[in-house]
């Protein structure tokens, strides 16, 4: 059998993601890796899981060990609805409340539910490369929008609504892989512009909860979400978050927060995908949740992440040559630099592997461009690799200027 010759025509628009190709390479020990996603393993609260998971089974026996609904377990999906409810402004519900098997999963569905070939799709340039991993094969038009230290331009998005688009995706908060964030009067724009062209957003939040500078700013679904006459949220925003960042990527647990309309068909296409979310990791999900370790873990993570993207930056200022530029992330995992143009940072990549220390290139996060860019991970690396590992690419990029 020839398998090739077999293929539907959508996965010709698919490509592998070079991050999960470089995180092959970047799993050898010695290898100082600042290219995944990756949280610190050292912070991850393993004895919280284990008491977790046993109080799980003790408390809800084989309930957590049963097939579930597709929306999730009750009691996550209202957790989800409280943390998102506003006291006598906005009610959100169990109803508006999806579990998916981590966030990707959602942003894939809300991708099929609401996209057509053709369609135009507005995303910042650069954005998140597997949101455009999922998309692509859906055969869609991603028209990017230029962002900068504030986020994405807004201004320059209204033209971009002109000419008709189906729908925006934006990561407003500690942007991936840039680490900027959108400023309050550019959320305030966006959400007006969305209300002005009825056209809806993706809000993808996985990081907001790590900020370690400036101040916390309003969810974009936040300013725009509103409850009707019959109490049903009506939002333009679709929101999705996940617990990978602020417990364990491991669980693979996310939320969708949207209207009810959009989380039925969501639930439709779920029920093909997975039929559900694993239900002892829901359990054990919310026992977490419900026990206060998120909060317990936040300001570990902060003080953590926030030490290491200061010695980041610093370490960056001390190594790199003049005429490079990075950003200055307020919070989230990563920065973005960017090289002198005749620079290619696939180029840097290659001599950096040979001495050991890995990113990734950025040209896979841009719709066009971008081919002297690259991210940084500053979470997982230990603060004295940070050092070391920053100094060796000062050495690579002045070898190469
Ligand atoms: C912008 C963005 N969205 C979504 C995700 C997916 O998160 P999850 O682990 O919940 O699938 C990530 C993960 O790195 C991300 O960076």
């Amino acid at each position: 059998m020839n398998w090739n010759s077999q293929f539907a025509t959508r996965t010709q628009y698919a490509k592998r993601s070079a991050v999960r190709e470089l995180l092959k390479l970047t799993a050898q020990p010695d290898m100082i890796s600042f290219a995944g996603g990756l949280p610190a393993p050292e912070l991850f609260p393993v004895e919280k899981v284990k008491e977790a998971a046993d109080l799980v089974l003790s408390e809800f026996g084989p309930q957590a060990l049963q097939y579930g609904e597709t929306e999730g377990i009750a009691p996550l999906r209202d957790w989800v609805a409280a943390k998102f409810s506003r006291a006598g402004r906005l009610t959100v519900r169990r109803e508006n409340v999806l579990i998916v098997s981590g966030a990707q999963q959602g942003l894939d569905l809300i991708g099929r539910v609401l996209l057509n070939e053709g369609d135009p799709v507005i995303v910042e340039n650069p954005t998140y490369l597997a949101l455009l991993g999922a998309w692509r094969p859906l055969g869609v038009r991603f028209v990017g929008v230029p962002s900068d230290q504030n986020g994405m331009v807004v201004d320059a998005l209204e033209p971009l609504l002109q000419q008709g688009a189906k729908m925006i995706y934006s990561i407003p908060t500690f942007q991936n892989p840039q680490g900027t964030t959108l400023s309050l009067e550019r959320r305030l724009r966006l959400a007006e512009l969305l209300r002005k062209y009825g056209i809806g957003l993706l809000e993808d939040n996985p990081y907001g909860e790590l900020r370690y500078s400036g101040e916390a700013l309003p969810h974009v679904f936040e300013l725009d979400a509103q409850s009707d006459a019959d109490g049903r949220l009506r939002s333009h925003v679709i929101y999705s978050g996940t617990f990978s960042k602020v417990l364990t990527p491991g669980l693979r647990i996310g939320w969708v927060v949207a209207d009810e309309a959009v989380i039925d068909k969501l639930v439709m296409f779920k029920q093909g995908t997975d039929l559900h979310t694993s239900t002892l990791n829901q359990y054990v999900t919310y026992t977490l949740a419900r026990d206060g370790v998120i909060e317990q873990q936040l300001p570990r993570l902060q003080a953590a992440y926030c030490q290491r993207r200061d010695i980041m930056l610093a370490a960056l200022a001390r190594h790199f040559p003049a005429g490079v530029t990075w950003t200055q992330p307020d919070g989230g995992l990563f920065l973005m630099v960017t090289l002198p143009a005749h620079l290619n940072a696939a180029d840097v990549l290659q001599a950096a592997i040979a001495q050991k220390v890995a990113f990734v290139p950025g040209e896979d996060f841009h719709l066009t461009g971008g081919q002297n860019t690259f991210r940084l991970n500053f979470s997982n690396a230990q603060p004295e690799r940070i050092e070391r590992g920053i100094e060796i690419l000062g050495q690579v990029l002045n070898q190469l200027s």
